[in-house]
């Protein structure tokens, strides 16, 4: 049999990890495949997801700017896809392209491990690009009483009112009062810092940050000198590469200090 080839799908797509982490469960799971990265331009991207359907390619994960730029070359999207009209994951399944958003998973699972209730919390979320409607629909699931988007391009947190109807919407550098408070934004890739004063904001918050890499953000490094929870995007990526695991390959991968120390070494 010819060996499964995977990829992840994006651009830019330099510094995803999603090859590294895939590539080691392969490995550990002695499977015939092998995951590679491929950076794409928006027109390229039919054509290539037609190469899933005649199974040359056996899947792939997709990353910014692509998670709803795909949706129409797909033949189905599972009710989770279809409520954030976001896809991070494309499974053939029975001669059907099929959607999945993994990243859902991801969030949930990873906040699930904090042990920090979330239940009836006010949650801040800073940015609105491919991801926050993911991180929306695992706050519903996990109950919290309200969420509101900040977002530099105010019109895009607005547009996300179409798919979650109780969204608040606040200007960008407006912060109102919160116990959970996301940056969902890159600010913090390269060092910048996020231009807001959380002096006044009380101690015992949970600061979360989507970037993973650096480990500590200036945004987490001043939540944690405030007192407060922190937390990086590193188990939310792992949780979401598990999940796309399982459904490739119905196999549990495993998420051990092996698997975290080829994330440090970036
Ligand atoms: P995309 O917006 O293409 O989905 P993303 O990486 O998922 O890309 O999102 C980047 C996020 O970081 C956006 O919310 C973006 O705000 P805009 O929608 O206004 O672009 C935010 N962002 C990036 N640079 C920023 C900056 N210098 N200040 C504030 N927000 C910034």
């Amino acid at each position: 049999m010819k060996i499964k080839k995977y990829f992840v799908i994006g651009n830019p797509i330099e510094h995803s990890l999603s090859p590294k982490v895939q590539n080691q469960w392969i490995k550990e799971n002695n499977i015939d495949a092998v995951y590679d990265k491929i950076k794409l331009n928006a027109n390229q991207i039919k054509n290539f997801i037609q190469n899933i359907k005649n199974q040359e390619i056996a899947g792939c994960n997709v990353t910014i700017p692509f998670k709803n730029i795909v949706i129409p070359f797909t033949d189905n999207l599972t009710l989770e896809a279809e409520q954030t009209q976001s896809v991070n994951t494309i499974v053939f399944d029975n001669g059907k392209l099929v959607g999945h958003n993994t990243d859902i998973a991801g969030f949930y699972k990873a906040i699930k491990s904090l042990n920090f209730n979330m239940e009836g919390k006010k949650v801040l979320i800073l940015g609105a690009g491919g991801v926050v409607s993911s991180i929306i629909l695992a706050l519903k699931k996990l109950k919290v009483l309200n969420i509101t988007v900040s977002n530099r391009t105010r019109s895009k947190a607005e547009n996300l009112k179409i798919l979650f109807k109780d969204l608040n919407v606040v200007e960008w550098g407006s912060l109102p009062e919160f116990d959970i408070i996301i940056n969902a934004t890159s600010l913090g890739l390269n060092n910048e810092k996020i231009n807001l004063d959380f002096s006044k904001i009380g101690k015992n918050k949970l600061f979360y940050d989507v970037i993973y890499n650096p480990s500590e953000t200036e945004f987490l490094k001043k939540g944690r000198e405030l007192g407060n929870k922190t937390e990086n995007g590193k188990l939310m990526f792992l949780y979401q590469a598990c999940e796309a695991f399982k459904l490739w390959h119905d196999k549990e991968p495993s998420i051990n200090e092996e698997i975290f120390k080829l994330l440090d070494n970036d």
